[in-house]
């Protein structure tokens, strides 16, 4: 009993980490490493922000629709989230399943959340990816963009803090919508 406490307590301090990186532009977890595989089947990683961090744990990054990662998670959307603090020495691998969400249920997120300057990263005439002659001449479109949000659902998430005498290594598991850890062998 005493363990799931430990565990417990060490998941809600996790979840407040998290949300803090999606809201504090100097905090450690502001960008993390998106992993996807598509139906090639190699491993693909990129930097992302995290955007929003829910009530019940749905981490949020933006993107454009045209992107490879989107394509990757039509193919297949389990990724693979992950956020490292080198001062604390903790790294979190999260597991979990994406849902790409375009159109009018994000205009306003587009609007309200999206300044004016970082817009034209979702509105490239051609593709993100494309070959380019002169990286200073960009078309941009005047319209239209390619904006979307891509929430992801944690099913898994890994924590591991390197520390003495032993280092802590915890996997989180979510068994219906209830979250419990276990301790393993660092
Ligand atoms: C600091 C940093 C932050 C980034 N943030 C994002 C982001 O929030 N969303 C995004 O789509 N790409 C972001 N990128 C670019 C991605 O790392 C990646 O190069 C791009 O999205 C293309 O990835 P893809 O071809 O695998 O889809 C960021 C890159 C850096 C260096």
């Amino acid at each position: 009993m005493k363990h799931m406490e430990r565990t417990d307590q060490i998941f809600k301090n996790l979840q407040e980490e998290l949300k803090k990186g999606s809201t504090q532009k100097s905090h450690p977890f502001r960008y993390f490493t998106l992993g996807t595989v598509g139906l090639e089947r190699s491993a693909r990683q990129r930097t992302v922000v995290l955007r929003k961090v829910s009530e019940e744990l749905q981490l949020s990054f933006y993107t454009d629709f045209r992107s490879k990662k989107i394509i990757h998670i039509k193919e297949n959307n389990k990724v693979g989230l992950l956020f490292y603090d080198p001062e604390r020495l903790l790294q979190l691998k999260i597991e979990g399943l994406a849902t790409i969400i375009k159109g009018k249920a994000i205009e306003e997120t587009y609007s309200n959340g999206v300044p004016e300057r970082a817009r034209k990263d979702y509105t490239t005439a051609l593709a993100p990816g494309t070959p380019l002659e002169d990286p200073k001449v960009i078309e941009y479109l005047k319209k239209e963009n390619h904006f979307c949000v891509v929430e992801v659902t944690p099913y898994r998430i890994e924590y591991l803090k390197l520390q003495q005498p032993e280092h802590l290594r915890i996997r989180f598991s979510k068994r219906q919508e209830l979250w419990s850890g276990e301790f393993l062998v660092p």
